[in-house]
């Protein structure tokens, strides 16, 4: 989480960083700050809440060439100005915005004594670390680096030199040309387009800015070459720019996701035929990930055990991580991630190649730090994700998961899903439905194989917005201990889209109104059973479902959010990169 963003150039530099952190602004948003030389002495600027504030707090004034900023998701210290970024040192000799967690700065700050904290975080350590080494900039930073453990991409500022030192380990940091103006940041979203190039620093590298030119050195010191990335092979786009919220925007453009999706993998042939063949050869699969994007691993490997009767299985990545898993040679194991930059799933995947196993990345940002850990990357089509909730990322994953299957059984689906996605329309959540619905305070949300998953899904995204306390469960579970919560005051959304298993959700259903719940049935089959709420999903390929009816639960979850007044693109306690473990 948190986002860095720095810039020296020709002219003022305000407006350029603040234009970066804004959209770094998903990686967190607890409070945000910049820092700048000026008149030979570095000066402040922080503020608690989201970028806008910080805007209105900057002096109009104030012009700088080197400036440093940033976007916080408290990790260590509680939300306030002082323990905003940037962080100066003692001595104000230099000032530093940090991205990651400085793991030992307890032991490092017990040594300080002579030092005044000003802020409870790991970051001023660091800055501290670095005031207290010798030798010239760059030098005081690579010494530094090598005493901190954990993580961190940094940029910092030092109050002799017009110039922004960075240093990378574990957490993404990218640097961008052009003619007058360099920048750094955590994300190459943060570039605009007039950009030349970029460079991806990678773990102990440092780089030194200056107006001109990018300068990369080793962590022994020596100068090194850094390949020159192109701007044109990265693919973003923005098909609803007026649309001010960012969830309902990136809901709506699931359909284009899909296009674009399937277009890649079928007409562009994305993945050649030699890939798939190689990767046919491995007897299982495993998927791992966080949050939603577990769901979507859930998916893959039951998409991937259908279709290709491949042994499946998927585990959490904090779970995974620490437990007592033994690396199988004949097992690719897959990683899904939006961003590519969750910390968990990146370590069980540098975890895995250490231990000789097969590396398979499912990424929406082309160059992340997941990618570069990958022996086969499927790159997922969402386009640019701002809103914390994952919605069209979700989409895309799961449609890429499909295809991947479908291309590892060998089994031409060419024109089913060709005939979903030129059809594939985002239907309004019925207002007058959700009047009904909106009075429920104790939620559940259950289905049967991938409806199950589906309930996952769903519960996650209402919790996360709306911030109410519901869970997605099997249905077949509910008899095993969670049906003693079901009363009159319930409300059970039942995802039903397997017709084989029609009977036993209906059973499933009959149980909860037993008890007086009361029931929202998502289907497209003709079920035979009194239900108090309906919304009939279109007919698709049975496996296209969970993408049909994640439509109506995330759009549940927005109408839940909004009708409570609450922000759905920022929801508290959450940010949309988790970096941290
Ligand atoms: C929920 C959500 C999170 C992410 C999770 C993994 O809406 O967005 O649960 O899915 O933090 O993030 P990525 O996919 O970037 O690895």
């Amino acid at each position: 989480m948190c986002g860095i963003c720095a810039s020296i150039g020709s002219g003022n530099q305000v407006q350029n960083v603040l234009r970066g952190l804004k959209d770094l602004e998903y990686r967190g948003y607890d409070s945000s700050g910049i820092a700048y030389l000026d008149k030979g002495e570095i000066s402040l600027c922080r503020s608690v809440g989201q970028i806008c504030n910080l805007e209105k707090k900057i002096d109009e004034k104030v012009c700088a060439k080197v400036l440093i900023g940033h976007t916080r998701w408290a990790t260590h210290g509680r939300v306030c100005e002082e323990n905003s970024h940037p962080h100066l040192s003692f001595k104000k000799t230099l000032a530093m915005v940090h991205n990651g967690i400085i793991e030992n700065f307890e032991t490092l700050k017990s040594e300080m004594k002579d030092v005044e904290f000003r802020s409870q975080t790991d970051t001023e350590v660091f800055a501290n670390l670095i005031e207290r080494q010798s030798g010239k900039n760059v030098e005081k930073l690579i010494s530094a680096s090598k005493i901190a453990k954990g993580s961190f991409a940094v940029a910092v500022i030092f109050k002799d030199e017009e110039k922004i030192y960075c240093a990378k380990r574990k957490s993404p940091l990218y640097v961008a040309y052009r003619k007058g103006q360099v920048m750094t940041a955590s994300d190459i979203s943060a570039f605009e387009n007039k950009f030349e190039y970029f460079y991806i620093l990678e773990d102990d590298e440092f780089a030194v800015l200056s107006e001109d030119e990018a300068l990369f050195f080793d962590c022994n010191g020596e100068k090194i070459e850094k390949e020159k990335k192109n701007f044109e092979k990265v693919e973003f786009f923005d098909v609803f720019p007026d649309e001010k919220c960012f969830m309902r925007k990136e809901i709506a453009e699931e359909p284009i996701v899909l296009k674009r999706t399937f277009f890649k993998y079928f007409s562009e042939k994305l993945i050649s035929e030699a890939v798939f063949q190689e990767l046919r050869k491995y007897k299982s699969f495993h998927f791992i990930a966080c949050g939603t994007a577990y769901h979507s691993g859930l998916l893959g490997a039951e998409f991937l055990q259908f279709f290709a009767k491949k042994s499946c299985s998927a585990s959490v990545a904090s779970e995974f991580r620490y437990g007592f898993q033994t690396i199988k040679k004949d097992c690719v194991y897959v990683f899904v991630s939006q961003s590519g930059e969750t910390a968990d799933t990146i370590a069980c995947a540098d975890l895995v190649k250490k231990k000789g196993g097969k590396v398979l990345c499912v990424t929406n940002v082309p160059y992340s730090s997941l990618n570069s850990l990958a022996d086969f990357i499927l790159p997922t089509f969402a386009g640019k994700e701002v809103a914390v909730a994952s919605t069209k990322a979700y989409v895309a994953q799961v449609f890429t998961l499909l295809t991947f299957a479908g291309k590892i059984a060998g089994i031409d689906m060419e024109d089913e899903l060709r005939k979903f996605v030129l059809n594939c329309k985002i239907t309004q959540f019925d207002r007058s439905l959700f009047k009904e619905i909106y009075k429920f305070k104790k939620i559940f949300f259950v289905g049967r194989g991938q409806d199950y998953v589906t309930s996952l899904e769903g519960a996650l995204k209402l919790k996360e917005i709306a911030y109410i306390n519901c869970i997605g469960i099997p249905a077949g579970e509910l008899k095993h201990g969670t049906l003693a919560l079901v009363d009159e005051e319930t409300l059970v959304v039942v995802t039903s889209t397997r017709g084989d298993l029609k009977e036993k959700i209906e059973n499933n259903i009959q149980e909860i109104r037993a008890r007086g719940g009361k029931i929202l049935l998502l289907s497209q089959l003709d079920h035979n059973i009194d239900v108090e709420y309906k919304i009939k999903l279109e007919e698709n390929l049975e496996w296209l479902m969970p993408i049909e009816s994640i439509f109506y639960l995330q759009q549940l979850a927005l109408e839940f959010c909004l009708e409570k007044g609450l922000d759905p693109d920022k929801p508290r306690n959450l940010a949309k990169s988790v970096t941290v473990e």
